[in-house]
């Protein structure tokens, strides 16, 4: 039997090459070794979302379009809808009752959201017991793994927390989840931050070919370098990273050198990887097409990964309710 992984995004807006990098292409290597279930946590999206929830809708079948197109197999996963399964809900009110508050206080990244996300107030209940909700996630299928970034392991950690709390107060009904960490991208947005839709730097699985090479054009390359007889690094270059991830290896190499001896300038330089990115892009956007012209196919898929989801929530929680005696 395979060992199976839970993971899942939040729906709030449209993927871009930071997704792709970050997290995406790191599900796909896992699976053909994992029981994979992915899942879109629009739960999760309403915690900061609330008063503007339209994008949740519109970004879920967006993102599983995506997901499909980027090369996930839904034959081979399992794709469901967090809302569409209630008992995630009835799973995290239990949860709750027994987490304690300082668990959730002293989390890091609960921390950072609070002064990042400084445009909505996120000073709510529910967004306090955002990683409660993601333990009943990953709990709710018994999961082994969850493949996430370094940013999400202490809420990991804190899932493990709980299953060890409920499984010491009410017998064992939980493993013990394992994080595995996705490799940072070194793919950073235009300004060389790292790519996010709010810093307005990302650029998307969607962006026709002009606006790729408009980005591109914009990309801030090797900070020393103002002038083309510089000698550049590509070491420190965004444009270089996306060079090895989308161009041929002479050209990496060619670029490489040339760049530490200013024999290349970067618009060229930018004009090549510009072109690379756009074609590598190219088998997605056409299987995108694809499935936005066949709707039918996207929402069987959610049903099928919804209904077999169903099946083993329901399992769990009647094991829950069992052992919490209600
Ligand atoms: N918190 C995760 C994120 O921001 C999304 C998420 C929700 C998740 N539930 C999960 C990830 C369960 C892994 C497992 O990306
Ligand atoms: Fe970056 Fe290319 Fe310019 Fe070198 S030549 S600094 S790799 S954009």
């Amino acid at each position: 039997m395979k060992k199976r992984i839970v993971s899942g995004m939040r729906p709030t807006g449209k993927m871009h090459l930071g997704h792709l990098h970050g997290a995406l292409l790191n599900w796909k290597n896992l699976q053909e070794e994992y029981d994979c279930f992915y899942f879109i946590a629009d739960w999760h999206a309403l915690t900061s979302e609330y008063a503007k929830p339209d994008i949740i809708r519109q970004s879920t079948r967006d993102i599983l379009i995506d997901w499909i197109s980027v090369g996930l197999d839904p034959d081979v996963c399992t794709f469901f809808i967090q809302s569409s399964i209630k008992e995630h809900a009835e799973l995290h009110l239990i949860f709750s009752m027994i987490t304690p508050l300082p668990w959730l206080e002293r989390n890091p990244t609960y921390k950072e959201q609070l002064k990042e996300l400084t445009q909505r107030d996120v000073y709510t209940y529910g967004f306090l017991g955002y990683p409660v909700l993601q333990a009943a996630d990953i709990l709710m299928y018994k999961a082994n793994g969850v493949p996430v970034g370094e940013d999400q392991a202490p809420h990991v950690e804190l899932t493990r927390e709980i299953a060890r709390r409920f499984n010491y107060l009410y017998g064992t009904v939980f493993p013990e989840p394992d994080v595995i960490l996705t490799p940072t991208s070194k793919l950073l947005g235009m300004d060389r931050r790292k790519m996010s839709k709010s810093y307005g730097n990302a650029i998307f699985l969607t962006d026709t070919n002009e606006e790729i090479g408009r980005k591109v054009m914009q990309m801030i390359t090797d900070p020393q370098r103002a002038r083309k007889t510089d000698p550049g690094n590509p070491d420190i270059c965004n444009v270089y990273s996306f060079h090895e991830i989308y161009s041929a290896k002479d050209l990496v190499a060619q670029i490489n050198k040339e760049c530490r001896t200013a024999e290349i300038g970067c618009v060229e330089c930018k004009k090549m990887m510009a072109e690379n990115l756009k074609k590598g892009l190219e088998p997605v956007k056409a299987r995108r097409k694809e499935l936005e012209a066949d709707v039918k196919r996207v929402d069987e898929v959610i049903e099928e990964g919804n209904r077999k989801s169903r099946i083993i929530a329901a399992r769990t929680m009647e094991a829950v309710r069992e052992a919490v005696k209600i």
